[in-house]
């Protein structure tokens, strides 16, 4: 089994990454996606979407931990994306992953994303180009929903994902318009599974042991990809495979204090009291301590004063 981190645009960034696979039981990263619009993105831009890329080696770029890390591009053209995917791959990235999901209104109006998964031919021009632009070895992913409005075209879009070479498909089993909104519908990935033959990665509100084990059944999938729940439970990796209990809450703490080294992340002095707060929302939903930790810390502004209480 493998449980892969799923990309979280402004909250799973490089430092959570590290933090998160140094706990361990995670063995895959997809990062943020950036947007690819008319233009071949800078090496400068991929960098810092993606700093692993300046420690790639022969098996590509890899968080601290060793655990690999893959670039997520999302667009609809498939010449220019082809060129981005080429070269996040001369760069080192561990493979290219292309974003069929996102339900951000700014993103689809500029036909990127989820409306995408209106016509199967979208996702075949994309991936055929991305396959015919990178070396033969290199792995290609995809993420879909379920569709845009429904889920007429599921397997469509999954068989053009397969036939343009893709090697492998997350889906997260929801539609565009079903947003987040509970329950993921885990048995429409095992519908897909029975009409394609790479590995697909099941995706969508797995939270605890229960629930991925649940996923996997109904989704008849092995690998699963987890995204909110990391940022709950940060073990959930280790707790999935059941080679470690629910990290206790004072280890939550150790990670808090450990994660004040992106203090000065970027030099925007407002980065690090936002995205505490950000992951405390998420933490509070497993540990009550941290909502009361959240309720003290709501009002700090500056790393300084955080840290202090802290
Ligand atoms: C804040 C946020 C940002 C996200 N950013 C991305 C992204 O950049 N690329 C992507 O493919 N999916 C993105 N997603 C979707 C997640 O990767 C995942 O598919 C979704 O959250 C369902 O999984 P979960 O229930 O394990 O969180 C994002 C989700 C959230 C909540």
């Amino acid at each position: 089994m493998r449980v892969v981190l799923a990309p979280m645009e402004g909250v799973l960034d490089h430092l959570m990454r590290d933090l998160l696979t140094k706990i361990g039981g995670y063995d895959l990263c997809v990062t943020e996606f950036v947007r690819v619009v008319d233009q071949l993105i800078s090496e400068r831009a991929f960098f810092r979407l993606c700093p692993e890329l300046k420690n790639a080696n022969a098996y590509g770029s890899t968080t601290e931990a060793g655990t690999p890390v893959r670039v997520q591009l999302l667009g609809q053209h498939p010449t220019c994306m082809a060129e981005n995917a080429a070269k996040v791959i001369e760069l080192g990235s561990h493979g290219v992953d292309i974003n069929f999901g996102c339900p951000s209104k700014m993103v689809n109006n500029n036909r990127g994303g989820a409306v995408l998964l209106k016509d199967p031919e979208n996702l075949y021009q994309i991936i055929s180009a991305v396959k015919n632009a990178t070396p033969k070895d290199t792995i290609v992913s995809a993420k879909i929903r379920l569709g845009y409005e429904d889920k007429s075209l599921a397997i469509e879009n999954a068989q053009a994902v397969e036939s343009a070479g893709a090697n492998e498909l997350t889906v997260h089993a929801r539609t565009k318009v079903e947003g987040y909104k509970p329950p993921a519908h885990w048995h429409w990935i095992a519908k897909i599974k029975q009409h394609i033959d790479i590995p697909v990665i099941a995706n969508g509100d797995i939270f605890t042991l229960d629930d991925a084990q649940k996923c996997r059944e109904i989704s008849d999938c092995q690998d699963i990809m987890v995204g909110r729940g990391a940022l709950m439970l940060p073990n959930l990796g280790q707790v999935i495979k059941q080679i470690a209990p629910v990290m206790p809450w004072n280890e939550v703490q150790a990670l808090l204090l450990e994660y004040t080294c992106c203090e000065t992340y970027g030099d925007k002095s407002k980065y690090y009291p936002n995205r505490i707060k950000q992951w405390l929302k998420y933490l509070k939903l497993q540990y009550t301590e941290a909502d009361e930790l959240f309720q003290e810390i709501r009002t700090l502004k500056t790393a300084q004063a955080i840290k202090d209480l802290l």
